[in-house]
């Protein structure tokens, strides 16, 4: 079964507590974003694989390591995981990017996939997908779906909110698949949204409402 990791570092828990307050604006808002987004990273690439390499430093032989594996993509759920994707590539600037356009449509809160753009070689990248909010779970369960029949192989989700109802339907339908996050929220409202959440990420993103 997946892992959920719950990252609450004092920095994390912080930057998430000034994206929870109504009167945050904007600029602030997606600050943290990204801010929290790095940190997540940090703890998600943990387990990257090291391979030694002999270099000379100034003074003398030595054996190093280095990164090795799988190149990496990041993909990002839109709207909202656009403002997740520069944290990330802060600490992975070589990795490909690619979008997948998801909406939850309000009345049944089914996702509407209306945009895919990949890499052409993601197939043989391991994948880091994001977005901000796992509500029901269902657009990054669709969005992991895509990916696996595109072929890949190793997925990490990289979220700023879940609650209990989003991880477990995850974990149901994907359960090769870590979840890194900064919280597991209470519960979801009547139309949806986390609670106490932070309301709709890609309006306080880009200022939309
Ligand atoms: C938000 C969020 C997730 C989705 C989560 O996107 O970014 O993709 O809701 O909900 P779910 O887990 O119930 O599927 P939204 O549909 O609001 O689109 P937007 O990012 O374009 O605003
Ligand atoms: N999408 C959001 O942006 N916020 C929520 O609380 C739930 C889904």
């Amino acid at each position: 079964m997946a892992q959920v990791h719950v990252i609450n570092h004092p920095l994390i828990v912080h930057k998430l507590s000034l994206m929870r307050d109504k009167y945050t604006g904007p600029k602030e808002f997606r600050e943290a974003v990204e801010e929290i987004s790095s940190l997540l990273c940090y703890e998600a690439t943990r387990d990257l694989p090291l391979k030694e390499v002999e270099i000379e430093t100034p003074i003398a032989q030595t054996k190093v390591k280095f990164i090795s594996g799988k190149k990496l993509a990041v993909v990002c759920l839109l709207r909202a995981g656009l403002g997740m994707v520069d944290g990330v590539l802060d600490l992975i600037p070589n990795a490909k990017i690619g979008h997948i356009g998801m909406y939850r449509d309000p009345d049944t809160m089914q996702p509407v996939e209306y945009y895919c753009k990949l890499p052409t070689d993601i197939a043989s990248r391991d994948v880091i997908v994001v977005d901000p909010m796992l509500a029901t779970g269902g657009s990054a369960i669709v969005a992991i779906q895509f990916l696996k029949n595109y072929g890949v192989q190793n997925i990490k989700l990289l979220s700023i909110l879940a609650v209990p109802e989003s991880i477990s339907a995850i974990q149901e339908e994907h359960p090769d698949v870590d979840i890194f996050c900064a919280s597991v929220d209470e519960k979801l409202n009547e139309k949806g949204y986390i609670v106490p959440g932070m309301g709709d990420a890609g309006d306080r993103l880009f200022g939309t409402k």
